[in-house]
């Protein structure tokens, strides 16, 4: 018989998790299982901050829904989601590089003609955005549907909000030659939602809270890897901050701003208007 100690007890639950059926849960449980146990004994775990997490954690589940989602946003801001996408996506560096899904993708978007408007009305800069989707050889993928979305002005998304109609998302498919425009309102920063228990703990620190602006993006083409990624303006306030870590050198873009006047989609902007132009690069399966 073998009773419990302090020094054997790791070795005595990882055994015990080693008897998964599955040789990958059988790997990930273990390695899980050392890992706590290695974080308890580092910062001497009491039983008040054992207790505290455990309540942390039946909080934000509680706090959870299909449309909020606590714990994505709890692995967002302690950098695990974007490690996981780094670690998954290694893409040539020629190709268009992966960021976060997020929280707030929904399916099933309108699908909208060549510089159609996704904003339709809603106030804010109108902002096109342009250019091809190819593959890493340079051929253009036509019939690309890129499946876009973002937050409005005040930095609500349409899943923060109790509406009916698609509000600034859409898909839009790629011509022949693999060109699309996208006609929508320039993305501001916003701040990720304070409300709950990952607010609770990042009013604690210096931490800033916000996401610089982007329009998030999301390319699923037979024979290529899956895209998800966005967009950032340059220049854009919490660059460099980005709570969720998700931004990219290569996927910052400049906006190029017009006086008001004819626009791309063949009409004429009654205000200023901004324009962007990138080229989406796949990664072949
Ligand atoms: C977003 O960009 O929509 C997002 C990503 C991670 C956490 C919160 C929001
Ligand atoms: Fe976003």
């Amino acid at each position: 018989m073998q009773l419990v100690t302090e020094d054997n007890i790791t070795e005595l639950a990882a055994g015990r998790w080693g008897t998964a059926h599955d040789e990958r849960t059988r790997e990930v449980l273990t390695a899980m299982v050392r890992h706590l146990h290695a974080f308890a004994r580092e910062v001497r775990l009491t039983e008040d901050e054992w207790m505290a997490a455990i309540q942390w954690l039946t909080r934000s589940g509680q706090i959870s829904d299909e449309k909020r989602m606590e714990l994505i946003l709890a692995s967002d801001v302690v950098g695990l989601s974007m490690l996981v996408v780094q670690m998954n996506h290694r893409f040539d560096p020629g190709a268009t590089p992966a960021t976060v899904l997020g929280p707030f993708h929904i399916d099933g978007s309108p699908e909208l003609d060549y510089a159609a408007d996704m904003s339709q009305g809603l106030p804010g800069v109108p902002l096109f955005v342009s250019g091809t989707v190819r593959g890493l050889d340079g051929t253009p993928i036509g019939g690309a549907v890129l499946d876009v979305w973002q937050a409005d002005e005040d930095g609500a998304y349409e899943a923060q909000l109790a509406v009916d109609e698609a509000r600034l998302r859409a898909k839009y498919t790629a011509r022949p030659d693999g060109t699309y425009c996208i006609r929508t309102i320039a993305p501001k920063g916003y701040s990720i939602p304070m409300d709950g228990p990952v607010g609770d703990l990042i009013k604690q620190t210096e931490i800033s809270h916000y996401r610089p602006a982007h329009v998030h993006f999301l390319l699923n083409e037979p024979g290529f890897r899956p895209l998800i990624t966005h967009l950032f303006e340059e220049g854009a306030d919490y660059l460099d901050s980005d709570v969720v870590f998700g931004t990219k050198q290569e996927l910052v873009v400049g906006y190029e701003h017009h006086e008001p006047g004819p626009t791309p989609d063949g009409r004429t902007s009654e205000v200023p208007w901004a324009s962007a132009t990138y080229d989406f690069v796949l990664q072949p399966q």
